[in-house]
């Protein structure tokens, strides 16, 4: 067992917060925000039909639109109820209840390793900080040689940039590019939020 993440934490402290991220979601969706930001780039980056890890899919908002467009997709959450939220909103995909920490896709029969491993929307910040490296460790060990890990993350969460990519380092990555924008914007010293993308040592 690992330390729970810190997701999980807020759900045991309010359980309706599940839904009320899922609502949002749904909301976002139906005034028409635009929600496929990460899954442009990350589908940009990919090569066509790419086999795509979603990682802290939630209720499938990325995953779904890379399936959409094309990809084989799996997602994986440690939140069954965002899990189940993502089954009804974008089928298709293979959406599975895990701990990033703990995981071992060969063993579900995913024996296929992952072009692209997408990490969108702050789920690095919801990990326990205990995990954080097993977290990277894991995704390092579920890429194909010249795949990349895409990951995003704010500033002021608790988890400082550098100390992001010395855990990436740690677990196995090399950085190909840092952005501070899933629009392709450079990191500069100063970015507010960061777009690393990684691939295997
Ligand atoms: C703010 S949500 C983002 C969801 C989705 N990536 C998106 O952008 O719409 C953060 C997600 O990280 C997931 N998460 C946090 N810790 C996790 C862990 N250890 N393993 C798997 N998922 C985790 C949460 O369950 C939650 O769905």
């Amino acid at each position: 067992m690992v330390e729970q993440s810190m997701w999980m934490r807020k759900v045991a402290a309010d359980p309706g917060h599940s839904q009320w991220y899922v609502e949002r979601m749904r909301s976002l969706a139906r005034a028409g925000d635009d929600l496929a930001g990460e899954a442009r780039l990350v589908d940009a980056i990919a090569p066509r039909g790419a086999h795509i890890l979603d990682a802290g899919c939630g209720p499938g908002r990325v995953g779904g639109h890379l399936a959409a467009a094309g990809h084989r997709v799996v997602g994986v959450d440690v939140d069954p109820a965002l899990i189940e939220a993502a089954e009804q909103d974008h089928p298709g995909p293979r959406w599975i209840v895990g701990d990033l920490a703990e995981l071992d896709l060969p063993a579900l029969g995913i024996t296929d390793r992952f072009d692209v491993i997408v990490s969108a929307g702050n789920v690095m910040t919801f990990l326990a900080p205990s995990t954080r490296v097993a977290v990277l460790t894991r995704m390092c060990a579920h890429l194909s040689a010249d795949g990349r890990a895409v990951i995003g993350f704010g500033a002021g969460r608790d988890y400082d940039f550098s100390a992001f990519l010395d855990d990436a380092a740690e677990a196995g990555f090399t950085p190909d590019l840092l952005l501070s924008t899933w629009d392709v914007r450079p990191f500069r010293d100063d970015s507010d939020f960061l777009v690393a993308l990684l691939r295997p040592r």
